[in-house]
């Protein structure tokens, strides 16, 4: 009897125990685990991913984690949006079981907390988001992979916004010295929400102002007019008119824009299999969007 009553009245774990504790029981009566990490602050993107872990799993466990290693600068953890009651709210009223939603003292020792966690990227963190965010991924990597080995899923959802944060996890699942380490878990891509004026959802959203908001289409609108120019346009002249567009905008500014492959997140010189990843400051918000070429 695998499935579990999905009407279950939703628990909020905050330690390491009771949520292994949650896995074993789930684990021995057979049932399949879907987990979505989160750092909380949930929108209907985040929401998209729990239904689809719902609908894919017996047992659905969403963390809500403002994972501090993984900022490298204090003001952006300090200003980071958290609201655990309106999130478990949103959670219980969308199926999921388990919230797991610890302490930063209870994921990590202090010598954990301040020492840079190693992992070999092969060269993944080099690059956009890597490069302006130094350690920011071995951040992701350590509490990811910590959340796998507490929760042993079956399978994990991951949005497509993060586009860069996904091609790592994938790389860690597949990397040779951690094949077996999590079992067959399986990674999935969901993709980015948006809203219906284009832009993509984000926690950070809610920091910006209702004008910021009219500015900050800016973004999604250029991305996708980027589309038609790269149909006669070279990539370089596509690169450029991006960055111009945008920074054009009275209230944006660009920090990178690059078109790489979407496997290799390395300069590809072919719109095939090429997606364009963008950051861009609005005010003091810095917003991450993508979008795929092929
Ligand atoms: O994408 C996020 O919200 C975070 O980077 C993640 C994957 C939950 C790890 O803290």
């Amino acid at each position: 009897m695998p499935a579990m009553n999905k009407n279950t009245i939703m628990q909020i774990i905050t330690t390491k125990k009771d949520l292994q504790a949650a896995v074993s029981a789930c684990k021995a009566a057979g049932r399949t685990i879907g987990l979505v990490p989160t750092m909380g602050a949930l929108h209907q993107g985040h929401a998209s991913l729990v239904r689809r872990a719902v609908a894919d799993n017996d047992v659905c466990i969403v963390s809500v984690f403002v994972n501090p290693t993984q900022f490298n600068n204090k003001e952006d953890l300090a200003k980071y949006p958290r609201n655990i009651e309106r999130d478990a709210e949103l959670l219980s009223s969308i199926g999921a079981q388990y919230v797991f939603a610890p302490t930063p003292e209870e994921m990590y020792s202090a010598e954990e907390m301040n020492t840079t966690f190693a992992f070999d990227f092969a060269g993944l963190d080099q690059v956009m988001e890597g490069k302006m965010r130094p350690g920011h991924f071995n951040g992701v990597v350590q509490v990811v992979s910590r959340l796998f080995y507490l929760t042993q899923p079956d399978k994990a959802y991951f949005g497509e916004k993060d586009f860069q944060q996904l091609a790592i996890i994938h790389h860690m699942v597949e990397r040779s010295s951690m094949a077996g380490t999590f079992g067959n878990l399986q990674i999935i891509d969901c993709p980015i929400v948006r809203e219906e004026s284009g832009l993509a959802l984000s926690s950070r959203n809610e920091r910006l102002s209702a004008e910021e908001k009219q500015i900050a289409l800016g973004i999604s609108k250029t991305l996708f007019s980027s589309l038609k120019w790269a149909k006669s346009a070279s990539m370089a002249e596509v690169q450029q008119r991006v960055i111009d567009t945008i920074n054009a905008v009275d209230g944006l500014e660009v920090e990178y824009y690059e078109i790489v492959d979407q496997s290799t997140l390395l300069p590809t010189n072919t719109f095939d299999h090429a997606i364009g990843c963008v950051t861009v400051y609005c005010g003091p918000v810095r917003l991450i969007d993508n979008i795929k070429y092929a």
